[in-house]
């Protein structure tokens, strides 16, 4: 079957010549299984008919914000609910301009900017246009934000020359879609308890102010939820985020490291393995005050203390066949001693990640991150989505027998 098999998938189409391709697209995607609902951008219907797309894909085509003479309500966000896969082929110069500005001036910009799945662009146009710095700088925004690109080919195109833009055939994008919702090693996790803590802690330092980090949580609840798709039983303990807790995955919801280190020791021992990627807070006050600090007093002297260190904890009851991840995160790499770190916590790997790096920004999809085990070995990935990274992890995790963790 089909990892495509009744997932839901809007397609947008504008408006270039390989649109003539996106019929046989819609028709590849229905027939792996996909419901394909398909949204065009006026300059598209000058390439293919609405109602190509329409009697292939069995549904309405998407066009107007506001069509004439219907009410439609929040029919955008509807959709983008409903989505599960946004695949934009062709995606033009000016889309791809028009999407990376955030721009929501026509229906497919207006669905694109309020879907939360997975977005896949195939970019097709003249080799000067796909070279131009413009265009390259908003696909590499793009990419930074987690946006797929199924890259074109090089060879003829529409304008006589040979060269490189060409859309990527439909099979190539239909195996990329199918890529993206494989679950690469099936059920490999199943019978592990995962325990992952993710998001940042906050101390109080009066009943109204706090010390905090930044911190989507983005990386532990991906990590969190590919775990659960792999089958493992997964504890994710969770300071405040904006995210929603991932389906099938028990959510432990803490505000303090002394709530998260609670929370986390006391569940450590019946896990297989724990994923550290909380940004936990370092400090908090000795004595938070019980009463607001009158402004008019003027700048408080803090007394901070150190936090526990919830990795080291369970780093040091750490129990033969149990695996402990860290995640580190260092704006200056100089400063990163991984083997040191690696040692003191008693980890088996370290995932090294630099919040300045082009496309690791915080609350950003992707990530670019070192992973750096107790051998020594360093495994640079390169540039990832979090979900891609996440598996990656859980691969290192998955492949190491019980019997060499120490
Ligand atoms: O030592 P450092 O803070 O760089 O280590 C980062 C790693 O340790 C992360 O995995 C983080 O979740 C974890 N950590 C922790 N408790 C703390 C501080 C960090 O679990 N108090």
């Amino acid at each position: 079957m089909s990892a495509l098999q009744g997932r839901h998938i809007l397609l947008g189409i504008t408006g270039g010549i390989a649109a003539y391709k996106s019929a046989y697209l819609c028709r590849r995607l229905k027939d792996k299984g996909a419901d394909v609902w398909v949204s065009m951008t006026k300059n598209a219907a000058h390439f293919i008919t609405p109602l190509t797309m329409e009697t292939l894909s069995e549904r309405e085509v998407l066009l107007e914000v506001f069509p004439a003479n219907r009410y439609v309500g929040t029919r955008h966000i509807d959709i983008s609910d409903w989505t599960e896969l946004a695949i934009v082929a062709p995606a033009t110069a000016n889309f791809i301009g028009r999407y990376a500005n955030g721009l929501a001036d026509d229906m497919l910009t207006t669905l694109l900017i309020s879907v939360t799945a997975p977005v896949m662009l195939a970019p097709a146009m003249n080799t000067d246009m796909y070279n131009h710095p413009a265009v390259q700088e908003n696909m590499q925004r793009l990419r930074s934000r987690g946006v797929h690109m199924v890259d074109p080919t090089v060879g003829l195109l529409a304008c006589h020359t040979v060269g490189v833009g060409r859309m990527a055939e439909p099979e190539t994008i239909v195996a990329a879609a199918e890529a993206l919702f494989a679950v690469p090693t099936g059920h490999d996790l199943a019978g592990k308890t995962i325990l992952v803590t993710a998001g940042p802690t906050i101390e109080p330092i009066d009943p109204v102010r706090v010390i905090t980090n930044r911190s989507s949580g983005k990386m532990g609840y991906a990590i969190a939820q590919a775990a659960q798709e792999r089958g493992a039983q997964v504890i994710l303990i969770s300071g405040p985020t904006m995210l929603s807790a991932p389906p099938g995955v028990e959510v432990v919801h803490v505000e303090t490291a002394q709530e998260m280190y609670n929370a986390a020791l006391a569940r450590f021992d019946s896990c297989s393995a724990a994923i550290a990627v909380a940004a936990v807070s370092d400090w908090r006050m000795s004595h938070p005050e019980t009463h607001k600090l009158p402004k008019a007093d003027g700048p408080p002297q803090l007394h901070l203390e150190p936090t526990p260190d919830i990795l080291a904890a369970m780093g040091a009851r750490k129990q033969r066949g149990q695996f402990l991840v860290g995640f580190s995160l260092e704006t200056d790499p100089a400063r990163l001693d991984s083997a040191a770190k690696l040692r003191s916590k008693n980890l088996d790997l370290l995932v090294a990640n630099n919040p300045t790096a082009p496309g690791s920004e915080f609350g950003s999809d992707s990530n670019d991150a070192l992973l750096i085990d107790r051998a020594g070995q360093v495994d640079r990935p390169g540039l990832l989505t979090k979900r891609e990274l996440a598996h990656r992890v859980l691969d290192r995790l998955a492949a190491v027998p019980a019997s060499q963790h120490a």
